[in-house]
Formats: structure tokens, sequence, C-alpha cells
């Protein structure tokens, strides 16, 4: 029975010539996308890694420091990776407390991922970048794809400085890099760490547990945002979409939905009335000025049909379901 599955994975594996290396497994993303590619690609062809073991994702799991070349180097020999989602990030907050630290960490597991890819005929990378790439002088209401980028954050620059340098790999080496700035992720499967729009995550766990929310920004304090599965969504959808689609090869804008605490939090009272909001806007307050609060993806969308599927009613309703 179990040699009879074994080479049934080996027939599957060699039928379906994707192999795919998750760098950054156990973060926001990469926990609920790794499951999503799973479902598609089957577990065997989706390697999950991250500097550490989650208990519960031991499938298919390996160590693994992405500022280390040669271990990165040695995964896509042995096992024959043809594509690479590179998910690994010191994000927007966390990266203000150590901000040569973070470009370091930021930019030298990008250029170990690209150049990996580059000299072992991987074939598609996949690399985040962020809302956080915008800063000050831009249309905030409506901020194009073309808008002038200075990042108020080392993460942001470190997001601009990548998203450019996987056009420099495609233009030079024809390494098909592809891109989407994120909004501020919101999912209940897993915690964010470190980001500036970390609240509209945590916001949820305190209101099913009755707790107090201490808000770290102002109540009109408006961002871009987008529920998991939007997100999940359009990082597939990109990534499978015909390469003479792809007419953007820094970074697609891409949007879900804005609203800002108060709002979040009155869809919430819908189903909890007594949650209870403190707001103390620290550091993090000056980040979030300095971003977007609605982006334009016009882009996305005529390039690849993006099309958002969850308002802020629809991911309340999910997120409550799921967490209570
Ligand atoms: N959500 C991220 C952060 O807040 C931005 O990409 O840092």
């Amino acid at each position: 029975m179990i040699n009879g599955i074994i080479s049934f994975f080996n027939i599957y594996q060699e039928m379906n010539k994707d192999v795919i290396l998750i760098v950054g497994s156990n973060g926001q993303l990469g926990t609920v996308l790794t499951q999503k590619l799973r479902l598609i690609y089957g577990v065997y062809n989706v390697i999950a890694s991250d500097l550490y073991e989650k208990t519960g994702f031991e499938d298919n799991f390996i160590t693994l420091d992405a500022t280390d070349f040669k271990a990165i180097e040695e995964i896509v020999l042995k096992k024959k990776v043809t594509q690479i989602y590179h998910l690994a990030a010191i994000l927007s907050a966390k990266g203000e407390q150590n901000p040569l630290g973070t470009w370091d960490l930021n930019m030298k597991t990008l250029f170990n991922v690209l150049e990996v890819s580059r000299l072992h005929n991987v074939n598609k990378v996949f690399f985040p970048s962020s809302v956080a790439v915008f800063g000050n002088n831009i249309d905030k209401e409506n901020t194009l794809q073309s808008s002038n980028l200075t990042p108020s954050t080392v993460y942001g620059i470190s997001k601009a400085a990548g998203e450019n340098w996987g056009n420099y790999y495609f233009e030079k080496y024809g390494l098909d890099v592809r891109s989407l700035r994120y909004p501020g992720v919101v999912g209940y499967q897993s915690l964010p760490g470190g980001g500036t729009t970390d609240y509209a995550v945590d916001i949820y766990h305190k209101a099913v547990n009755n707790e107090v929310f201490d808000c770290f920004l102002e109540a009109s304090t408006t961002l871009p945002m987008i529920y998991m599965d939007d997100a999940i969504r359009a990082t597939i959808e990109l990534m499978e979409a015909d390469k003479e689609k792809i007419t953007v090869r820094t970074s697609y804008n891409l949007s879900g939905m804005s609203f800002n605490p108060e709002q979040i939090a009155s869809s919430i009272k819908e189903h909890y009335p007594n949650l209870k909001i403190a707001y103390k806007p620290d550091f993090r307050q000056a980040i979030a000025d300095s971003w977007p609060k609605c982006i334009n993806d016009t882009a996305a969308r005529n390039d690849w049909n993006w099309k958002p599927q969850f308002d802020l009613e629809q991911m309340t309703k999910v997120m409550i379901e799921n967490l209570k």
C-alpha cells in the first residue's frame, strides 16, 4: 500500500514537472499559501521551509536559513525546484528597530533566491512587495501603479529595491520574477508579526475573547487591506497567468478594500456590540500616515483579470465565524 502511494507520488511528480519551494512558510502568508498550493500541486511538490519547524506543519518541511546561499542551492538542486515563493522578510514596524539589520536580511535573502534561480534554471520566482513602497508624496486616495516610490521605512525601501531587482533579473537574464504590492493582509489562520497593519487581525482576536482592544493607530487612519482568501487567490492567479500578459515586472498594485480602525470596529460591533477599543497611537502612526489609503490596481485588473471578492462586512463575518 505504502509502496503504491510512493510510486503514485513519483509518477505524479514526473507528470507535474513543477516543484515549488516556499521560503518563509511559517509566516502569515506562507502558512496559508503553502496549504493552497498543496491542494493544486500536491504536498509532495510543494516544499515548505523556514528557520524553525512549526508543530502541525512537519509534512515536506525543510529547515532553511535563507541568508545561507549554499543551503538554498542544495535544496534547489536536490529537489529539482522549478518555482520559488520568497516570503521571508522583516516587516515595517519591526524593521524600524534595526534598520541596517533589516536591510541586510531582506536583501541578502532576495539576492540568494534570485541568484540560485538564475544559476539553476528555476522557471518562476514570486517576490511579495507591499504598499509600504509608497511614501508621502503620492495621491493617497488613488495611488497609481506609476506613483513615485519614496518609502518611509527600511522595509519599504527593501521592497522598492527588491521590485527593481526582480525587474533587472527579468530584463537581463529572462528570469520570470512576478510580484504583488500587498495591502495589509487579514486572515484567521495565522498571525502577522511586526507590521503596521497587524492591528486589523489583532482586533478580531480581542473581540472574540471579550478583551479590550488597544489600537496603536488613530480611529481615522484609513489603510488599504485585503482578506487572506483574496490575497492568496491574487498570488496564484498572477503566478499562473500567461507570461505575455505580465506587463508589470516590478510589482503590481493590488487592491482589496480600505477601512480605518473605527470602521472595522463598527463592523465587528454588529456581532460583538460590547467591543471596547482604546486608541493609543505609537510610532506606527507615522508609518501608517505615510502610506496610501486607497490603491489603484487597474494594471492587475487589465492584465490578468484581478478582482477582489471580499469587502469589510464579508471579511468580518468569516473572521468571526472561524475565530470564535
Ligand atoms: N502589512 C505589512 C506591514 O504592515 C505591509 O506590507 O508591515
